[in-house]
């Protein structure tokens, strides 16, 4: 987007167009076919069932949406969301304290976003600071790293690095002024997941090069085999119990399938997140009291959770069986989305739309150009699309049939 206007800081030039309005542009002007129901497998919203108790929950506590809510959540939500954290990753006892290291959020993309203002400095080593992502990567970062006035650099996350950046190995001059690193694990799009040695040497990164860590696990409850492990579980599993620096950031939009609830939280460094709290109070918008009341519930239940699981590794089965061989299927170890090597990304996304009406991302829109200076300025995501598989079994099942029978 371009603007003549001097009234807009000129950071804002630098925003690439979000995926879904190029998604827009390439597709809009086309029509699918009329005898075709058309399937939209390009957002990342579950379109599972969420248990019934959320409504019952929000209904009864509906006198509270007359008050403002606090921006520090219930005791109750921060309990619940500790009791969850220490039962999922295994944690020490005093580890996690409700009320010290977790903040709640509206979701956690504002949430990743508020983070780079308060994680950046206005320069890091007497340059421009840096914010590394990996490559594919959620949008949000790199908004949020340009907004913050940091300069985002994209490392490639490759099939021959198992989809993982290697952080470790850039250059000094960038690693010198990186003030903040997001990472995804389950990774959103290619569902690689980082084990705890991997966390541990990202974790000792953090501290020789003093950069704050997120690590985004928004995807840690959808998974195929043993559980991903947490950045959390990482520092309890080294010994080293100081989160300073080290953020997480959980959510129930997709553990729960209530996108629209929005509702999540950071865990982390205590004094990060006091000052995180301290911004929110001047621009931020907590969850109302009845979804702070319905999102503890949903932390405090697995049953629900293990039954999506189940439903997602049907799916995967059922893709295995109908792409396997093709498009370097390979069944993701966490998330819920394909990514699948089509030679062509945006040429498959166009044909998909045109003859089968299956709507699907290129993964050319969400990569860029490889700015870490190794020489290779490839963008990684142009042969793919991402395919999330997020309706019921049944829609899945006539819309692989149709990818296999198109491309
Ligand atoms: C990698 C990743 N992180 C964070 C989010 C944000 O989710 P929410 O704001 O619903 O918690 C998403 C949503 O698609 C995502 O894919």
């Amino acid at each position: 987007m371009t603007s003549n206007t001097q009234f807009v800081n000129p950071r804002m030039a630098e925003l690439p167009d979000y995926p879904f309005e190029r998604l827009r542009g390439l597709l809009d002007p086309l029509a699918p076919p009329a005898s075709l129901d058309p399937i939209a497998l390009s957002l990342g919203e579950p379109q599972h069932p969420y248990p019934d108790f959320v409504g019952e929950i929000l209904h009864a506590n509906r006198h509270l949406y007359g008050k403002y809510p606090p921006v520090a959540g219930t005791p109750e939500f921060r309990q619940a969301a500790a009791d969850w954290l220490i039962r999922r990753y295994d944690l020490p006892q005093g580890m996690i304290e409700a009320d010290r290291h977790i903040a709640p959020c509206a979701g956690t993309r504002e949430a990743l976003f508020r983070t780079a203002f308060i994680a950046v400095p206005p320069e890091k080593a007497r340059q421009r600071p840096a914010v590394l992502m990996p490559n594919p990567f959620y949008q949000c970062y790199a908004g949020a790293a340009i907004a913050a006035g940091a300069e985002p650099i994209f490392v490639s996350a490759l099939a021959e690095n198992g989809f993982l950046p290697d952080f470790a190995n850039l250059d000094e001059s960038i690693l010198a002024r990186t003030a903040l690193v997001y990472f995804c694990t389950p990774a959103n799009p290619q569902g690689a997941v980082a084990d705890l040695d991997y966390l541990n040497r990202l974790i000792a990164l953090s501290r020789q090069y003093r950069f704050t860590l997120v690590v985004d696990e928004c995807y840690a409850e959808i998974y195929n085999g043993a559980p991903p492990p947490g950045a959390l579980q990482a520092c309890a599993a080294s010994g080293d119990q100081d989160l300073s620096g080290i953020l997480v950031f959980h959510s129930l939009s997709k553990r729960s399938n209530v996108a629209g609830l929005r509702s999540g939280f950071v865990a982390g460094d205590p004094e990060m997140l006091t000052l995180y709290r301290r911004l929110s109070e001047y621009g931020g918008n907590p969850s109302p009291l009845p979804v702070y009341a319905a999102a503890s519930a949903l932390w405090r239940d697995e049953e629900h959770v293990v039954a999506n699981r189940a439903l997602y590794a049907e799916k995967f089965d059922l893709a295995e069986r109908v792409l396997s061989n093709r498009f370097g299927f390979y069944k993701p170890e966490g998330g819920f989305f394909l990514w699948l090597d089509v030679g062509d990304g945006e040429a498959a996304t166009v044909e998909l739309w045109a003859r089968a009406a299956i709507k699907v991302l290129p993964g050319a829109y969400l990569t860029t150009a490889d700015n870490t200076g190794n020489g290779n300025e490839e963008s990684p995501g142009d042969r793919y699309i991402r395919v999330a598989m997020v309706h019921e079994k049944a829609v899945m099942e006539d819309a692989l049939a149709r990818i296999a029978q198109t491309l």
